[in-house]
Parts: structure tokens; sequence; C-alpha cells
């Protein structure tokens, strides 16, 4: 009976910390996907989740790694008479689980949405307080993934940690691997605490809007961005200095990419100034996304994509920085006022350079490999052009006002 009852707690120990160990590692490189907040807002109904999917998979974006179909908020529909959290049946009316089963016979994961006080951002009904019961309920539905904000909820840090520990920890007893997404803005410094608070990433800044800069005074804080809309170099200012606190199973989220949206559609990018960028611009975003090792969230309408939001979103040679098994975020090596480079050490030996010409005007641009510790690499292939290149002693470089060019520096 002893021995029974000993085996008993062992096997449960043993299993409750491989579930622990399994959770803690289901972020192993940035997640990617598709993310409905931008271009959708609040109005998302199941047909659009649908047919976003279907066009992951046509586009290729799927076999890409981009495999999260992730549901932001809108799509709550209260509770019921035993406080379950529901969808709105109005928008999907199929219900959760059936649209959660059509995603993943799509070969495709998806994400949802919840908010740590009891109403989300968009005034919808949240998880506060029904942690453990709001898991079980997702997890039942079959999600992958948990967004979760933090709209409403007291500002403190020490409320902060242990709102987001208890739902990380709910989803740890749900019985299903879902990933979590801490989603504070980066007011509370979450690259410290979130790690260990049960996170896979957390983000840094305040909501990316759809342009390249805001008006905000040089050296805001993430708080401060908020009411300025922060635009692709306002978030690079503040998520460029985080490199050291991003690894496998714990990313730096510096928001969703605004390529391809062109001030189109959803009042959430298009909202403080989001009129959109040039494709040059859009092109840096998916370059220093990818040299920061951030999450890639698509949120431009993947159904409808013209040929150079393609071409940015589907470089194979750009996706594999991002994803490199390392999980290094790029180093910022320099800053001036005309232009920044950034180096990223990749899993096989080589190394990505990136170059971004912060200035309006077009410039040449040199730099000496050795002067920022990269040695013994003598090709440079340029992963936009796709020609590779001898280094010599240095490369010299012609760019565009606001382009980014990387390099993958090799023997
Ligand atoms: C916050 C988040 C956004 C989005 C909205 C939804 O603003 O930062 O990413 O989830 O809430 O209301």
């Amino acid at each position: 009976m002893k021995l029974k009852t000993t085996l008993l707690i062992f096997s449960f120990v043993l299993t409750h910390t491989l579930l622990s160990q399994n959770q803690s590692q289901l972020a192993p490189t940035p997640p990617m996907g598709f993310m409905t907040w931008n271009y959708f807002g609040l109005d998302i109904h199941e047909n659009d989740i649908k047919t976003l999917a279907d066009a992951m998979v046509e586009t290729g974006l799927r076999d890409l790694g981009y495999n999260y179909i992730f549901i932001d908020d809108g799509w709550q529909g209260g509770r019921d008479n035993k406080n379950n959290i529901i969808a709105d049946p109005a928008k999907f009316p199929s219900g959760m689980k059936s649209l959660v089963d059509y995603v993943h016979t799509k070969g495709m994961k998806i994400g949802i949405y919840s908010d740590a006080a009891p109403l989300t951002c968009g005034g919808y009904t949240a998880s506060l307080n029904f942690e453990e019961q709001d898991a079980k309920t997702f997890a039942a539905w079959g999600f992958d993934y948990l967004k979760y904000d933090y709209c409403g909820a007291p500002a403190d840090w020490q409320t902060a940690i242990s709102r987001y520990e208890r739902m990380a920890k709910a989803l740890q007893n749900s019985g299903r691997d879902i990933a979590f997404g801490i989603c504070e803005w980066g007011d509370r410094s979450p690259w410290l605490w979130a790690r260990k608070a049960g996170g896979h990433l957390w983000r840094t800044t305040a909501d990316v809007r759809d342009k390249w800069k805001s008006h905000a005074p040089a050296g805001s804080a993430p708080h401060e961005l908020h009411g300025y809309g922060a635009g692709i170099l306002d978030i690079l200012e503040i998520n460029a200095g985080l490199d050291k606190y991003a690894g496998p199973n714990g990313w730096n989220d510096p928001d969703m990419l605004v390529v391809g949206l062109y001030g189109k559609k959803g009042a959430p990018s298009t909202g403080l100034g989001g009129t959109g960028c040039t494709d040059t611009e859009y092109q840096s975003q998916m370059s220093l996304w990818c040299l920061m090792a951030a999450p890639l969230m698509i949120t431009c309408d993947v159904r409808n994509m013209n040929e150079a939001t393609k071409r940015i979103l589907t470089n194979k040679d750009i996706i594999a920085i991002d994803q490199d098994p390392l999980g290094i975020q790029a180093e910022r090596k320099l800053k001036t006022d005309l232009l920044q480079i950034f180096v990223k050490p990749l899993s096989n030996g080589d190394v990505a350079l990136g170059i971004l010409n912060t200035s309006d005007q077009e410039q040449t641009i040199e730099v000496n490999p050795e002067t920022l510790g990269i040695f013994n690499k003598r090709k440079a292939k340029d992963l936009w052009s796709g020609q590779t290149m001898n280094t010599g002693k240095r490369i010299k470089v012609k760019m565009a006002a606001h382009e980014t060019k990387v390099f993958r520096l090799s023997e």
C-alpha cells in the first residue's frame, strides 16, 4: 500500500515535471503567424479566420514557418450560467471548438486573447479570478497559445507579476501545451521577470502603428510612447537595447509586423498617425525584426497581398535569421544620427550583419567587419538582392533612405 502511494506520488511528480518542462519549451524559436488585431480590430468573424488560415496555406506562408493564427480581442460573448467564458455567437456561430479544429486540420496552430482584469482593452469579458476555469476552457477548445493583456489592471509591478504567474500556472494545469504571451507593453520592464513568471514572450512597447516614426522625444520610455503612436523606429529604439534578455523560449516582442498594411483598414494600426509606410520601410521592419529575433506576426490581409508584400514576408533567407536556433537577438553595435549597425551570431558560425540608413537621404555606407569584432568572414550574401560578394576589408553599400540591408557573412 505504502509502495503504491509512493509510486503514485512519484508518477504525479514526474508527469507534472515533464508537463512543466514541455510548457517552458513551447517557443524554442520566435513564434510566427498571423494576428487579427491591426487589420480587423474588434470586428472579427469565424469566416475571416478560416479564409485567413486557407490563405496562409495557399500562399506558402505556413510552410515558411508562419504557422499560428492568433485571434486577438473581440471574440468574447460573456459567460454562461456556469461562468464559462463563451465566444460571441454572432461572430463565431459554429463555436470555438469547431473553428480550432478547422485551423488544426490546415496544419496550423491557433492562439486566443484575454486580459488580467475583469474586462479587456476592448471592453470584453476577461479572465481575472477565472484563470483556472478559462485556461481549462481554452485547453478544451484546443488553443495552443494565449496572449494575455493588461488593460484595467493596477499599475504596480507586484500585481502584474502575480497576475501573470497565476495565469501561467493555470495554463500549466490546463492539460494542454499552451504558449503564453505577456502583453503589458513594456511598462513594467517585463524582460526582467516575464520568463520566470511563465511567459514565452513579452511585449516591450506600446502598440505598433502603421508608420515609420512618431514625434515622441528621443529616449522616451515604453509607457511614454502610448500617446504618440509608436512607429517602427520608436519600437526599434526600445527593443534594440534589450538583446541580452532574449533567447529560446523567452523573446522580446516588439509587436506585430505592419508590412503590407499601407495605412488601410483597421483602426488600431491607422490610429495615432498610422498613415502607412513605403515598401522600403516595410522591408526595414522585416529585416530589423528578424535581426532582433522577434516574433513575426503578420497583420496585413494575406488573402490579398501585392507582390512587394509577398516578397518581403516570404524571404526565406531573412526568416532563417529570425528563426536561427541559437536564438540570439542582434546586438546594436553602432548608432549615429544617420545609421545603425546590428550583429547577430548564427548557429553555423555565420554572422548576420544589419545596416540601417535612418537618414532621410540616400547614402553610401562602408563597414569594416573587423571593427565590429567579426573576423575571417570572406563572403557576404545580401539577403534582399540574393547576391554574394567577397568582402575584402570592407562592405560598401549604397542605401536608400530608411532602407535596411542584411548580409549573411561566412568564411
Ligand atoms: C492592447 C494590445 C493590442 C491588442 C489590443 C486589443 O492594446 O497591446 O496588441 O491586443 O489591446 O484590445
